[in-house]
């Protein structure tokens, strides 16, 4: 879920909707926000997109014009806020379960992202004392709780203002069990927002005269670019003066400061029509930035953010690579690639599955952890199973300061930049550049028998960038394709080797953006079983390696190829430029550069990418919003 706070001088109410949008990204069936105004709490929330949201907030002020909230700058007075876009855990997306929720008298309102997994009980308590709920939510809970820990504090005579709000909101954390990122306001303390956070991500942003709290830096990079990172089990009170930070306990506590350096105009759309077709045509840049500094003219490979000494590097002796959606891909692209240039034996797994089986870990495996946020709670989940194990754990991640890097014994960052659709796109890109670097890092520093191909690789891999805008530059006959496709009942895909993730990778694009039957195979299984589901006309997409590198690799596929299309398929082939084998079996041929097998991922997925984004758009979906889904998902 999105979340943001607001207390200065202006009006927060534009300050929360804009937050929000920016936001919306992390969740978007229902929206909502509680202002305090002249000793008022004023809340509005809304079922659906944001939009409904704001929608509703224009027609009550024109109902009444004067009024509080405004939609409009300068007219609106509550200059203390908080705003939420949800994910739906407990309860359906309705207007009713949408956040705030807000004490019985309706002075207090809570927000919060994750799940308090004691609510049920928490519920039956409050219920025992005559609360009546308002919502299914587990959120709910807290807005009571907190209400009687502030009632509570004010009849044994603690003064009422900002103090009051932290002291209350420690008492309610301390009772809540899993992830929670909570927000509150009270109407009688107005100038002032508390946070709290287990497990789920908050951060502040630190104004002049203004200061603010949010899920990610995104949505307060246009108004200051000085953050602060909570750690775990936190409270954080702000006002427009003041950031206080405190445990749990009431132990004050000291905050990191931080400078984001993102350009704040990487979160807007700039001319594209969807943030995805943008993020696609970030990728020749994105890839570039994650190479960059990281490579010696003498083609050595420099990690340093990497805080693991070579000794520590010599003695891993097993790879678990663990993720989850889009950036699991990129982890079984990698582990092709990391077994063959460092013979260390490489794993993929779900992160949501790994702790769950009991690995066999020890102080000799390396754990990477991919993962665009940084945040999702599966992958956190796993890396600390994996340290708890003894295992060392390095993070791949594009968002600094978030969870997963900091609980990492070392990461590498990728530099996409804010990356904003929630199909992942250039994120997936410089995690494959990412696994690629620590991979011949690794093989550089134990010197093992593929350590001479590590040059030529560091080579290629830094003309990727220029392949990738050629790529991009030639890519309308797939636009048109994606046109002639919309209708299709089901699309297959099929490779082999590092092809067989980027079929997984296509399918899973397709699914969540045109929310059509799709499914990748590895094209040799085919035979067992997938074949069956060929009739007259399946579309089915065939990524094929180079015929250069490993030819019986191209020959077989091509194979594969005649035989579904022997079967009715209509074939759309993905080779690269001059494979004149696949031409007679081609119904459609996309070419791609030459590149090395190992490295073609970062080809061959760029096609995928705008057949499913195309088709969504034809389709009539909202491409950066795909329904049922959130960028980040804090929840396990
Ligand atoms: C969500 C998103 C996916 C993404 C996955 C992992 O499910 O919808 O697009 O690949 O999370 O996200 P991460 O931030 O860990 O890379």
């Amino acid at each position: 879920c999105g979340i943001v706070g607001y207390v200065g001088a202006r009006p927060a109410l534009n300050i929360v909707l804009d937050g929000l949008r920016r936001l919306e990204y992390r969740g978007y069936d229902s929206a909502g926000v509680a202002i305090v105004c002249d000793d008022e709490l004023l809340t509005e929330k809304k079922a659906g997109k944001l939009a409904n949201l704001e929608k509703t907030l224009a027609e009550r002020v024109s109902a009444d014009p004067d009024g509080c909230p405004a939609p409009k700058l300068g007219i609106g007075d509550g200059t203390t806020g908080i705003g939420h876009t949800r994910w739906a855990t407990h309860g359906g997306p309705t207007d009713r379960n949408a956040h705030p929720h807000q004490s019985r008298d309706g002075r207090v309102a809570v927000i919060h992202n994750g799940i308090i997994e004691n609510f049920a009980k928490l519920r039956a308590e409050l219920e025992a004392d005559g609360v009546e709920f308002d919502s299914d939510t587990d959120t709910e809970c807290a807005a009571h709780l907190l209400a009687a820990a502030l009632a509570e504090l004010r009849a044994a005579g603690e003064p009422d203002g900002p103090q009051l709000l932290a002291a209350a909101m420690r008492t309610v954390s301390q009772r809540l069990e899993g992830a929670f990122t909570l927000l509150a306001v009270d109407a009688a303390i107005p100038g002032a927002v508390v946070g709290a956070r287990r497990n789920s991500p908050l951060v502040v942003g630190r104004g002049d005269g203004e200061n603010y709290l949010a899920s990610d830096v995104s949505a307060f990079i246009e108004h200051t670019r000085e953050a602060v990172e909570l750690g775990q089990d936190q409270v954080v009170l702000i006002t427009a003066e003041s950031i206080e930070i405190t445990d749990f306990d009431g132990t004050p506590a000291i905050g990191k400061n931080f400078h984001i350096d993102w350009d704040a105009s990487a979160a807007e759309k700039g001319g594209y029509d969807y943030f995805m077709l943008k993020e696609i045509a970030e990728q020749p840049q994105a890839v570039a930035d994650t190479l960059l500094g990281r490579l010696t003219e003498g083609g050595e490979i420099m990690l340093d953010e990497v805080r693991l000494t070579d000794q520590d590097l010599r003695d891993v002796d097993k790879i678990f690579i663990v993720a989850c959606g889009t950036a699991y891909h990129a982890g079984l692209v990698a582990k092709y690639a990391i077994e063959h240039w460092t013979r260390i034996p490489c794993e993929v797994e779900l992160a949501s599955e790994f702790r769950y089986r009991d690995p066999v870990l020890d102080r000799s495996t390396l754990v990477v952890a991919i993962s665009q946020s940084g945040e999702t709670m599966d992958t956190l989940m796993a890396l600390r199973h994996a340290k708890e194990q003894k295992a060392r754990v390095l993070a791949i991640c594009n968002t600094n300061g978030s969870t997963i890097p900091r609980e990492s014994d070392a990461v590498l960052y990728t530099h996409s930049g804010p990356e904003i659709a929630v199909a992942s796109t250039k994120a997936f890109l410089t995690q494959l550049v990412a696994c690629y670097l620590i991979g011949l890092h690794l093989a550089q520093v134990r010197g093992v028998k593929y350590a001479d191909e590590v040059g030529a690789v560091v080579a290629q891999l830094q003309e990727m960038p220029g392949k990738l805008r050629d790529l991009l530059a030639d890519i309308e006959p797939v636009r048109e394709l994606a046109r002639d496709l919309k209708s299709a009942p089901t699309v297959l895909f099929i490779g082999r080797h590092v092809g067989y993730p980027v079929a997984l990778e296509g399918a899973l694009k397709l699914k969540e953006l045109a929310y059509m039957h799709a499914e990748g195979f590895a094209a040799g299984e085919l035979k067992h079983g997938p074949i069956a589901l060929i009739d007259q006309g399946t579309p089915v997409v065939c990524v094929v390696p180079s015929p250069a590198g490993r030819g019986m690799l191209h020959d077989k596929i091509v194979s594969n190829i005649q035989e579904v299309r022997a079967r009715g398929a209509r074939t759309i082939v993905i080779a690269e430029e001059g494979d004149t084998a696949v031409l007679p079996y081609a119904d459609h041929l996309i070419t791609v550069p030459r590149t090395p097998t190992l490295l073609a991922p970062l080809v061959t997925t760029v096609p995928l990418q705008v057949l499913a984004c195309e088709i969504a758009a034809a389709r009539g979906h909202d491409v950066d919003q795909p329904r049922n889904l959130a960028k980040s998902v804090t929840v396990e």
